[in-house]
C-alpha cells in the first residue's frame, strides 16, 4: 500500500463521534452532561453488538460443548469463533494457540504453574519493575520452587526499562522472561524485539503482557515471536475474558494442570472446567466490532490493522490536547514519556501537588469524569516514583470513543480541583 493509500485508508477509519452510538453506555449522563469515560485501562465500554451476542448466546444457544445436539453443536462453534477471532486479533498466524480463561491473572498463574514443574533450584526468572502485578506476582511464586529472581529495572527517569541493564540480567541460567509491553499505570511502550533476540539466545521461555498494548496498537504475535503472550478481552471492548496465546507447540510442551479427560492437546490444555460461552460470544463480537471501524473490504486481520491503525492515530491527537492542557496547570506533575518523544499509550499517570490522588479522582467523579487513582496493580511504578503518600497517581486513560470536547472538559476540571483546594 502507497503512503498515501495508508492515509486514505486510516481517514476512512470510523473513531470518536463516529462510533459513539455503538456504545450504549455512552449514553449515561450525570448531572444533565454526559459522562466521560477515561477509566479505559480499567476496561473499556462495550459496543451494543457485544452485548446482543452475549445475550443472544443465552437465548439461542447456551449449553455445554461436544454434544450431538443443536444447542451444543452452536456453543462449540461460539468457542471456535471465538479462537478465530483472537488468531486474527492478535496476528498469531498458523499453529498457534489461543487460550481462554477468566482473566489474564488466572491465566498467568496457571501457566507459571505448568513451567514451574520444569525449573530447577538456582533456575532464574526475570521480572520488571515497569509490569502490573498480574505478570509479576506468578513468577515471584516460584522462588518457592528455588527459582532465583532477578529485577529488571526502571531506568533513572523513571519513565521506561532499563534495557541495558534488562538484557544484562538473561544469561545461561535464565529460564522465564516476562515482561510487559504496554505499561497500564505510565504508557510506556516497550519493544521486545531486543529481549527476544536475548531469550532466544539462552532458551529462556518470553512471556509478554499485552492487556495495556493491546487495546492501542496492533499486537503482531507471530512477529513479536514470543513463547506466550496474554491480554484481556474486557480491555478491547469485549466481556471479561482473558486470552493466552502460545507460539505453535508451546503449549503443548507444558505440564499444566488438568483433569483427565480434557483435551491433552491444543489450547484446551490450559483451559480447566466449562468456559464463559456466552461472554466467547462477545469476544467474536468485540473483535469483529473493531473490524468494522475500517473500510469494508479485505479479511478480517487487514481490516484490523487498518482500524487500530487508524484509532491509535485518534487516540494520539487527542491525548496531546489533554497534555498540553494538564502541563498548563499548575501543581499537575505528569509521569511518562512526553507525547512525540517514544512509544507510549494514550494513558497518563499524574499527580496534584498538596492533593491525595483519590480526592483529584473523587472531585472529577462529582464532575461525570470517571478516572482511576492509585498504582493499579503496578505497585512497583508508584513505589519508584514515591508517590505512596499521597495515593499514588491519577490514571486517564483514552478509547477511541472518547472526543476532544472531552480532553476540554478533563483539563476544566483539574483546573478547578486545584483552585477548590
Ligand atoms: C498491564 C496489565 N496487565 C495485567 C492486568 C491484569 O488483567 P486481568 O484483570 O485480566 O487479570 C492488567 C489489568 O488491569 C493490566 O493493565
Amino acid at each position: 500500500m502507497s503512503g498515501q493509500e495508508s492515509a486514505t485508508a486510516k481517514a476512512a477509519v470510523r473513531v470518536g463521534a463516529a462510533i459513539r452510538d455503538e456504545f450504549p453506555s455512552l449514553a449515561r449522563m450525570q448531572d444533565g452532561r454526559p459522562v466521560v469515560y477515561l477509566d479505559g485501562p480499567g476496561g473499556s465500554q462495550v459496543p451494543r453488538s457485544v452485548i446482543e451476542a452475549v445475550s443472544g448466546y443465552y437465548e439461542h444457544s447456551n449449553a455445554n460443548t461436544h454434544g450431538a445436539f443443536a444447542t451444543s453443536v452452536e456453543s462449540d462453534a461460539v468457542v471456535s469463533g471465538a479462537r478465530e477471532a483472537m488468531g486474527d486479533f492478535l496476528h498469531a498466524g498458523p499453529g498457534a494457540t489461543l487460550s481462554f480463561g477468566a482473566n489474564m491473572t488466572t491465566l498467568n498463574f496457571a501457566l507459571a504453574h505448568a513451567l514451574a514443574r520444569g525449573l530447577k533450584a538456582g533456575d532464574e526468572v526475570v521480572v520488571t519493575e515497569l509490569d502490573h502485578d498480574g505478570n509479576v506476582a506468578p513468577w515471584l511464586m516460584l522462588a518457592e520452587r528455588g527459582a532465583v529472581i532477578r529485577w529488571a529495572p526502571l531506568a533513572a527517569n523513571q519513565t521506561e526499562l532499563d534495557m541495558d541493564a534488562l538484557l544484562a540480567l538473561i544469561g545461561p541460567r535464565t529460564r522465564i522472561v516476562a515482561m510487559g509491553l504496554a505499561s497500564n499505570a505510565l504508557g510506556t511502550i516497550t519493544d521486545p524485539a531486543p529481549v527476544r533476540a536475548r531469550t532466544r539466545e539462552v532458551g529462556a521461555t518470553l512471556v509478554l503482557d499485552a492487556v495495556h498494548y493491546a487495546p492501542h496498537r496492533v499486537v503482531e504475535a507471530e512477529r513479536m515471536g514470543p513463547d506466550f503472550l496474554l491480554c484481556s478481552a474486557y480491555k478491547f471492548f469485549g466481556p471479561h475474558v482473558g486470552v493466552l496465546y502460545g507460539a505453535p507447540g508451546a503449549l503443548d510442551a507444558l505440564a499444566t494442570d488438568r483433569v483427565r479427560p480434557q483435551q491433552p492437546r491444543g489450547p484446551s490444555r490450559i483451559e480447566t472446567g466449562t468456559l464463559n460461552h456466552a461472554a466467547l460470544a462477545g469476544v467474536r463480537a468485540a473483535v469483529d466490532a473493531v473490524a468494522g471501524w475500517a473500510p469494508a473490504g479485505g479479511s478480517r486481520p487487514e481490516r484490523l490493522r487498518l482500524a487500530m491503525t487508524g484509532a491509535d492515530a485518534y487516540e494520539a491527537r487527542l491525548f496531546e490536547r489533554l497534555w498540553e492542557g494538564l502541563s498548563g496547570l499548575t501543581g499537575v506533575v505528569l509521569y511518562g514519556r512526553v507525547p512525540g518523544t517514544g512509544p507510549r499509550t494514550p494513558t497518563v499517570g499524574f499527580s496534584v501537588e498538596g492533593i491525595h490522588a483519590d480526592d483529584v479522582a473523587a472531585g472529577l467523579a462529582r464532575r461525570g469524569i470517571f478516572a482511576w487513582s492509585g498504582d493499579f496493580y503496578a505497585v512497583t511504578v508508584v513505589d519508584r516514583l514515591d508517590l505512596r503518600r499521597q495515593g499514588g497517581l491519577v490514571r486517564l486513560g483514552l478509547a477511541p470513543y472518547n472526543t476532544e470536547d472531552e480532553m476540554d472538559r478533563t483539563v476544566a476540571a483539574v483546573r478547578e480541583i486545584i483552585r477548590e483546594r
